[in-house]
Protein backbone atom coordinates (compact mmCIF):
# COMPACT_ATOMS: atom_id res chain seq x y z
CA UNK A 1 0.00 0.00 0.00
CA UNK A 2 1.47 3.74 -1.25
CA UNK A 3 1.65 5.55 2.12
CA UNK A 4 -0.31 8.47 1.55
CA UNK A 5 0.76 10.57 4.53
CA UNK A 6 -1.25 11.98 7.68
CA UNK A 7 -4.02 14.35 7.25
CA UNK A 8 -3.96 17.98 8.69
CA UNK A 9 -5.92 19.24 10.88
CA UNK A 10 -5.36 23.31 11.44
CA UNK A 11 -6.96 25.73 13.50
CA UNK A 12 -5.92 29.32 14.22
CA UNK A 13 -6.99 29.42 17.83
CA UNK A 14 -6.20 26.85 21.22
CA UNK A 15 -10.24 27.16 21.84
CA UNK A 16 -10.76 26.06 18.04
CA UNK A 17 -8.45 23.10 18.45
CA UNK A 18 -8.20 22.21 21.96
CA UNK A 19 -11.13 19.89 22.51
CA UNK A 20 -10.18 17.68 19.51
CA UNK A 21 -6.77 17.69 20.55
CA UNK A 22 -7.61 16.06 23.83
CA UNK A 23 -10.16 13.73 22.08
CA UNK A 24 -7.34 12.52 20.03
CA UNK A 25 -4.31 12.11 22.49
CA UNK A 26 -2.12 12.74 20.23
CA UNK A 27 2.00 12.73 20.54
CA UNK A 28 3.62 16.36 20.23
CA UNK A 29 6.53 17.40 18.41
CA UNK A 30 7.70 21.09 18.10
CA UNK A 31 8.94 22.66 15.24
CA UNK A 32 10.00 26.32 14.75
CA UNK A 33 7.37 27.79 17.23
CA UNK A 34 4.64 25.07 16.37
CA UNK A 35 3.51 22.06 18.41
CA UNK A 36 2.37 19.45 15.83
CA UNK A 37 0.14 16.89 17.73
CA UNK A 38 0.07 12.95 16.15
CA UNK A 39 -2.13 10.42 16.27
CA UNK A 40 -3.75 7.55 14.94
CA UNK A 41 -7.44 8.20 14.78
CA UNK A 42 -10.78 6.93 13.34
CA UNK A 43 -8.02 4.42 11.39
CA UNK A 44 -5.90 7.37 9.96
CA UNK A 45 -2.81 9.29 10.25
CA UNK A 46 -4.04 12.60 11.67
CA UNK A 47 -1.61 15.92 12.73
CA UNK A 48 -3.35 18.37 14.31
CA UNK A 49 -1.59 21.76 14.91
CA UNK A 50 -2.74 25.45 16.09
CA UNK A 51 -1.44 27.51 13.28
CA UNK A 52 -1.65 30.96 15.03
CA UNK A 53 -4.02 34.20 13.84
CA UNK A 54 -3.20 35.52 10.25
CA UNK A 55 -2.35 34.73 7.15
CA UNK A 56 1.54 34.60 7.64
CA UNK A 57 1.31 32.07 10.36
CA UNK A 58 -1.52 29.76 9.01
CA UNK A 59 0.98 29.89 5.38
CA UNK A 60 4.40 29.10 7.46
CA UNK A 61 2.78 26.24 9.24
CA UNK A 62 1.18 24.97 6.47
CA UNK A 63 4.27 25.01 4.57
CA UNK A 64 5.99 22.77 7.28
CA UNK A 65 2.85 20.47 7.71
CA UNK A 66 3.42 19.71 3.66
CA UNK A 67 7.21 19.51 3.85
CA UNK A 68 7.89 18.03 7.32
CA UNK A 69 5.09 15.95 7.97
CA UNK A 70 4.87 15.10 4.31
CA UNK A 71 0.58 15.43 4.50
CA UNK A 72 -1.95 14.28 1.92
CA UNK A 73 -4.82 16.22 2.85
CA UNK A 74 -4.91 19.79 5.04
CA UNK A 75 -8.49 20.32 6.75
CA UNK A 76 -8.65 23.98 8.51
CA UNK A 77 -11.43 24.54 11.04
CA UNK A 78 -11.91 27.37 12.78
CA UNK A 79 -15.04 30.54 13.76
CA UNK A 80 -15.13 33.17 10.98
CA UNK A 81 -17.38 36.43 11.08
CA UNK A 82 -20.65 35.98 8.56
CA UNK A 83 -21.35 38.59 5.70
CA UNK A 84 -23.60 36.80 3.53
CA UNK A 85 -27.30 37.75 3.87
CA UNK A 86 -28.94 34.82 5.99
CA UNK A 87 -25.23 33.46 7.04
CA UNK A 88 -26.44 33.84 11.09
CA UNK A 89 -24.16 32.70 14.44
CA UNK A 90 -24.21 29.49 15.14
CA UNK A 91 -24.68 28.46 11.14
CA UNK A 92 -21.26 26.72 9.35
CA UNK A 93 -19.74 27.85 6.10
CA UNK A 94 -17.53 25.12 4.32
CA UNK A 95 -15.53 27.49 1.76
CA UNK A 96 -16.11 26.49 -1.64
CA UNK A 97 -13.61 29.15 -2.95
CA UNK A 98 -11.21 31.53 -0.95
CA UNK A 99 -10.03 34.84 -1.57
CA UNK A 100 -7.71 36.94 0.34
CA UNK A 101 -9.89 40.48 0.78
CA UNK A 102 -7.15 42.98 1.70
CA UNK A 103 -4.50 41.85 -1.23
CA UNK A 104 -4.08 44.70 -3.55
CA UNK A 105 -1.53 45.21 -6.12
CA UNK A 106 -3.11 47.26 -8.30
CA UNK A 107 -2.60 49.44 -10.70
CA UNK A 108 0.03 46.69 -11.84
CA UNK A 109 -2.29 43.73 -11.32
CA UNK A 110 -6.15 43.71 -10.88
CA UNK A 111 -7.64 43.93 -7.14
CA UNK A 112 -6.88 40.80 -5.46
CA UNK A 113 -5.08 38.78 -8.25
CA UNK A 114 -2.36 37.47 -6.35
CA UNK A 115 0.65 38.13 -9.29
CA UNK A 116 2.10 35.06 -10.93
CA UNK A 117 -0.98 32.70 -9.92
CA UNK A 118 -2.96 34.97 -12.21
CA UNK A 119 -6.21 34.21 -10.28
CA UNK A 120 -7.76 35.62 -7.38
CA UNK A 121 -9.73 32.47 -5.87
CA UNK A 122 -8.49 29.62 -4.80
CA UNK A 123 -10.70 26.64 -5.04
CA UNK A 124 -11.43 23.95 -2.12
CA UNK A 125 -11.04 20.61 -3.42
CA UNK A 126 -13.69 19.07 -4.42
CA UNK A 127 -13.67 15.61 -2.72
CA UNK A 128 -12.95 16.97 0.60
CA UNK A 129 -15.32 19.62 0.54
CA UNK A 130 -18.21 17.41 -0.16
CA UNK A 131 -16.95 14.97 2.44
CA UNK A 132 -16.53 18.03 4.94
CA UNK A 133 -20.16 19.20 4.10
CA UNK A 134 -21.23 15.63 4.60
CA UNK A 135 -19.62 15.77 8.00
CA UNK A 136 -21.14 19.04 9.04
CA UNK A 137 -24.43 18.16 8.20
CA UNK A 138 -24.40 14.75 9.52
CA UNK A 139 -23.60 16.87 13.12
CA UNK A 140 -26.67 18.82 12.98
CA UNK A 141 -28.79 16.16 14.47
CA UNK A 142 -26.95 15.63 17.82
CA UNK A 143 -25.46 19.16 18.03
CA UNK A 144 -27.44 20.33 20.83
CA UNK A 145 -26.07 17.34 22.81
CA UNK A 146 -22.50 17.99 21.90
CA UNK A 147 -22.80 21.65 22.61
CA UNK A 148 -22.07 22.79 26.07
CA UNK A 149 -22.74 26.17 25.17
CA UNK A 150 -26.57 25.89 24.53
CA UNK A 151 -27.14 28.46 27.03
CA UNK A 152 -25.17 30.75 25.28
CA UNK A 153 -25.97 30.06 21.75
CA UNK A 154 -29.97 30.69 23.06
CA UNK A 155 -29.07 33.98 24.41
CA UNK A 156 -27.53 34.52 21.18
CA UNK A 157 -30.96 34.02 19.60
CA UNK A 158 -29.75 31.20 18.15
CA UNK A 159 -31.83 27.92 18.22
CA UNK A 160 -29.95 24.77 17.22
CA UNK A 161 -32.68 23.48 14.73
CA UNK A 162 -32.65 26.22 13.13
CA UNK A 163 -28.00 25.51 11.84
CA UNK A 164 -28.00 26.02 8.14
CA UNK A 165 -24.53 24.72 6.12
CA UNK A 166 -23.68 27.08 4.18
CA UNK A 167 -21.17 26.59 0.65
CA UNK A 168 -19.14 29.36 -0.80
CA UNK A 169 -16.83 31.94 -1.00
CA UNK A 170 -14.52 32.88 2.07
CA UNK A 171 -12.75 36.03 2.23
CA UNK A 172 -9.15 35.90 4.54
CA UNK A 173 -7.79 39.00 5.58
CA UNK A 174 -4.91 40.29 8.23
CA UNK A 175 -8.29 42.12 9.77
CA UNK A 176 -10.86 41.09 12.69
CA UNK A 177 -13.89 42.56 11.28
CA UNK A 178 -15.43 44.37 13.98
CA UNK A 179 -17.57 47.66 12.80
CA UNK A 180 -20.63 48.09 10.48
CA UNK A 181 -18.27 50.11 8.29
CA UNK A 182 -15.72 47.48 7.76
CA UNK A 183 -18.78 45.19 7.48
CA UNK A 184 -20.70 46.89 4.91
CA UNK A 185 -17.16 48.18 2.91
CA UNK A 186 -16.68 44.41 1.76
CA UNK A 187 -19.92 43.62 1.38
CA UNK A 188 -20.10 46.06 -1.11
CA UNK A 189 -16.69 45.17 -2.51
CA UNK A 190 -17.17 41.23 -2.31
CA UNK A 191 -21.22 40.51 -2.35
CA UNK A 192 -21.05 37.02 -2.96
CA UNK A 193 -18.65 36.54 0.32
CA UNK A 194 -20.17 34.28 3.31
CA UNK A 195 -18.03 35.17 5.82
CA UNK A 196 -14.79 36.40 6.60
CA UNK A 197 -11.97 35.39 8.74
CA UNK A 198 -8.08 35.62 9.06
CA UNK A 199 -5.92 32.35 7.18
CA UNK A 200 -7.85 30.14 4.77
CA UNK A 201 -6.99 31.39 1.83
CA UNK A 202 -3.21 32.07 2.50
CA UNK A 203 -3.51 28.10 3.40
CA UNK A 204 -5.38 27.68 -0.14
CA UNK A 205 -2.97 28.65 -1.70
CA UNK A 206 -0.20 26.87 -0.36
CA UNK A 207 -1.64 24.36 -1.10
CA UNK A 208 -2.50 24.96 -4.27
CA UNK A 209 1.50 25.48 -4.37
CA UNK A 210 2.30 21.95 -3.39
CA UNK A 211 -0.88 20.83 -5.48
CA UNK A 212 -2.11 19.16 -1.51
CA UNK A 213 -6.10 18.86 -1.55
CA UNK A 214 -7.38 21.21 0.95
CA UNK A 215 -10.74 22.31 2.55
CA UNK A 216 -11.76 24.64 5.12
CA UNK A 217 -14.82 24.52 7.55
CA UNK A 218 -16.03 28.13 10.12
CA UNK A 219 -18.55 28.24 12.61
CA UNK A 220 -20.13 31.66 12.87
CA UNK A 221 -19.11 33.30 15.62
CA UNK A 222 -20.13 36.64 14.82
CA UNK A 223 -21.75 39.09 12.38
CA UNK A 224 -18.48 40.61 11.58
CA UNK A 225 -19.49 44.11 12.65
CA UNK A 226 -19.93 46.41 16.02
CA UNK A 227 -20.75 43.67 18.06
CA UNK A 228 -18.58 40.80 17.07
CA UNK A 229 -16.06 41.20 19.52
CA UNK A 230 -19.19 40.85 22.73
CA UNK A 231 -18.97 37.18 23.25
CA UNK A 232 -16.20 35.94 21.18
CA UNK A 233 -14.06 34.09 23.77
CA UNK A 234 -17.05 32.72 24.97
CA UNK A 235 -18.49 31.60 21.89
CA UNK A 236 -15.80 29.98 20.51
CA UNK A 237 -14.84 28.19 23.76
CA UNK A 238 -18.43 27.01 24.40
CA UNK A 239 -19.67 26.33 20.65
CA UNK A 240 -17.45 26.68 18.21
CA UNK A 241 -14.72 24.04 19.96
CA UNK A 242 -16.97 21.24 20.50
CA UNK A 243 -18.99 21.61 17.42
CA UNK A 244 -15.73 22.01 15.33
CA UNK A 245 -14.32 18.69 17.06
CA UNK A 246 -17.46 17.19 16.36
CA UNK A 247 -17.53 17.69 12.42
CA UNK A 248 -13.60 16.54 12.28
CA UNK A 249 -14.65 13.46 14.25
CA UNK A 250 -17.72 12.67 11.75
CA UNK A 251 -15.17 13.83 8.53
CA UNK A 252 -12.74 11.20 9.86
CA UNK A 253 -15.29 8.52 10.88
CA UNK A 254 -17.33 8.91 7.27
CA UNK A 255 -13.76 9.42 4.95
CA UNK A 256 -12.73 6.34 3.31
CA UNK A 257 -9.46 5.32 4.52
CA UNK A 258 -6.52 4.48 1.89
CA UNK A 259 -5.87 0.95 2.40
N1 LIG B 1 -13.15 35.25 12.83
C1 LIG B 1 -14.30 35.24 13.53
N2 LIG B 1 -14.95 36.40 13.41
C2 LIG B 1 -14.19 37.17 12.61
C3 LIG B 1 -14.34 38.48 12.13
N3 LIG B 1 -15.38 39.23 12.47
N4 LIG B 1 -13.35 38.98 11.32
C4 LIG B 1 -12.28 38.22 11.01
N5 LIG B 1 -12.10 36.98 11.44
C5 LIG B 1 -13.05 36.45 12.24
Amino acid sequence: MRNLGPIAIVSAMQEELSTLIELMSGEPTTVGSRVFWRAKWFGHDVVAVLSGIGKVAAATTVATLIERFGVQEVLFSGVAGGLGDGVKVGDVVVAKELLQHDFDASPLFPRYEIPLYGRSHFVSSHLQHQWLVQAAKACLPGLSKAMQGEHLLGSLGVNANEIVVHEGLVVSGDQFISSQAQREDLRARLPLALAAEMEGASVAQVCFDFKVPFAAVRVISDRADDQASVNFAQFIEEVAAPYGAHVIQSYLQTRPTDE
